[in-house]
């Protein structure tokens, strides 16, 4: 169901004058208008809008929060506490942008578990989902990033830990670190360079994955909770006739659903901007101390997932490949998933029971990465850590699940083993 182009002639003059020139009211409203989307769209089909108001709000306080930011290793902490006392509105700006940091990811998480329901990752949509991860990587190195720039305790040794994972590469390793902080240690370079990339390289990365990940959307159409193609059956006009125009109906749909969303935020933002030391941790409101190393140096809630299996995995370099691959796997997910059927309505009990482990395994995991971390420290000094504790072994076993699935669904729908229910030809009412 490619998308169609169709030209429009508006009566105004100034209007039409520059369509004649440049479409661009006509490129809107393919996109909108005569953008047919699937009618049995449900909750999870919220997130993509949520993500992209969330994505302006960062990139809009953002660039009020740069206006006052000084990147320097001497006055970034400080500039961050003159914002948050002296700048007019300068702490609303502030939590905005880091509790926004967070609501990112838990809609982002939403939205990519979706796709994993409903089997938005299949065919014809594997570029939508390739580009997707593209965006989710960039998103967290953005994230990774921005969280350096306070200059606070854990900012540095966040920094610290995270860049030192690329020591454990063979060879180029020690001058890898060297290189990317620009110093021995993270220092003014670092941060110099971490505002630049935060500021200007990866917003417009971003922005431009975002866009092409719409536009490659658009042009297969998207998929919906029955996982069928509504392309296929057609009313007499041509029309799909389990479609609805984007414009007006899914537009007002999504702005509702943006103010309940901005409702809550809000709520988050004026009442628990920190959400107790889980959206900014309390050590960050110290200044960087090269010689002094917090108690528990662990990342933020949505980096503690990957962080876990660098913890449970006792050799360093075994744990960086396990982190790594973890994230690689999901690129070739379209891949590895053989199955005709794309919604877990219709599919076997197999995938069910898997999906629910993998969604499990990534909860249990974060939790046991936002733990305390000594052992992390004790095994970058080169002593040795208690890495036979309980949670170490339950943290492994989530590991084995994580991966687990990726095996399974491959075995499952390569081998034919998956009793999948008849699906229907056309979209369901359901709930
Ligand atoms: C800034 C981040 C992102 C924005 C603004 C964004 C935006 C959108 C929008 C507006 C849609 C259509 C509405 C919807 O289906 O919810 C969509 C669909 C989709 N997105 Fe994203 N997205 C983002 C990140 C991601 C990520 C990280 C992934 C996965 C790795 C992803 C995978 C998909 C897929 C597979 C679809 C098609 C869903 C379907 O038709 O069922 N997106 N995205």
């Amino acid at each position: 169901m490619a998308l169609k182009i169709v030209r429009i002639y508006p009566k105004n003059r100034v209007l039409a004058w520059i369509e004649d020139r440049l479409p661009v009211l006509s490129f809107v409203s393919a996109h909108t208008v005569t953008y047919y989307a699937p009618k049995n769209f449900n909750i999870w089909y919220l997130f993509g809008a949520l993500a992209s108001v969330v994505l302006v709000n960062q990139l809009v306080t953002g660039i009020f929060l740069a206006m006052h930011f000084k990147p320097s290793a001497a006055e970034a902490f400080s500039s961050i506490e003159y914002i948050m006392r002296d700048v007019e509105w300068g702490w609303l700006i502030r939590y905005m942008h880091s509790t926004g940091a967070s609501l990112f990811f838990i809609v982002i998480y939403l939205h990519m578990f979706r796709a994993l329901l409903y089997g938005s990752f299949k065919r014809p949509r594997e570029l939508v989902w390739i580009l997707g991860m593209l965006i989710y990587l960039t998103l967290m190195a953005e994230a990774f990033l921005g969280y350096v720039l306070p200059w606070g305790q854990m900012s540095f040794w966040g920094a610290k830990v995270i860049i030192s994972l690329f020591g454990a590469i063979p060879v180029v390793g020690s001058g890898l670190t060297e290189w990317i902080m620009g110093d021995y240690l993270p220092g003014d370079a670092t941060l110099n360079r971490f505002f630049s990339l935060h500021v200007i390289a990866l917003p417009l990365v971003l922005l431009l994955l975002v866009t092409v990940h719409i536009l490659a959307l658009h042009e297969v159409g998207s998929n919906n909770p029955d996982g069928i193609e509504i392309g296929d059956t057609l009313t007499p006009d041509g029309k799909p006739a389990d479609g609805i125009p984007f414009h007006p109906y899914y537009s007002v749909e999504d702005l509702l659903s943006t103010a309940v969303f901005l409702l809550l935020a809000a709520f988050a933002i004026f009442f628990a901007p920190t959400m107790g030391g889980i959206f900014l941790e309390h050590d960050n409101f110290t200044e960087a101390n090269p010689l002094v190393t917090p108690e528990h140096i662990k990342p933020v809630w949505y980096f503690t997932p990957f962080y876990a299996m660098l913890r449970v995995i006792p050799h360093k370099l075994s744990g960086v490949v396990v982190m790594f691959s973890a994230i690689a796997v999901l690129f070739a997910l379209p891949w590895l998933d053989r199955s005709q059927v794309r919604s877990v309505r219709y599919r076997g009990l197999g995938y069910r029971v898997a999906l629910g482990l993998f969604a499990m395994a990534f909860v249990v995991l974060g939790f046991i990465g936002a733990g305390a971390s000594t052992g992390l420290i004790e095994r970058a000094a080169g002593a040795a850590a208690d890495i036979n504790g309980i949670e170490n072994w339950i943290g492994r076993v989530m590991v084995a699940i994580y991966f687990g699935f990726f095996a399974f669904v491959w075995i499952y729908t390569r081998f034919g083993l998956e009793r999948t229910r008849p699906v229907p030809t056309r979209t369901t009412p359901h709930p």
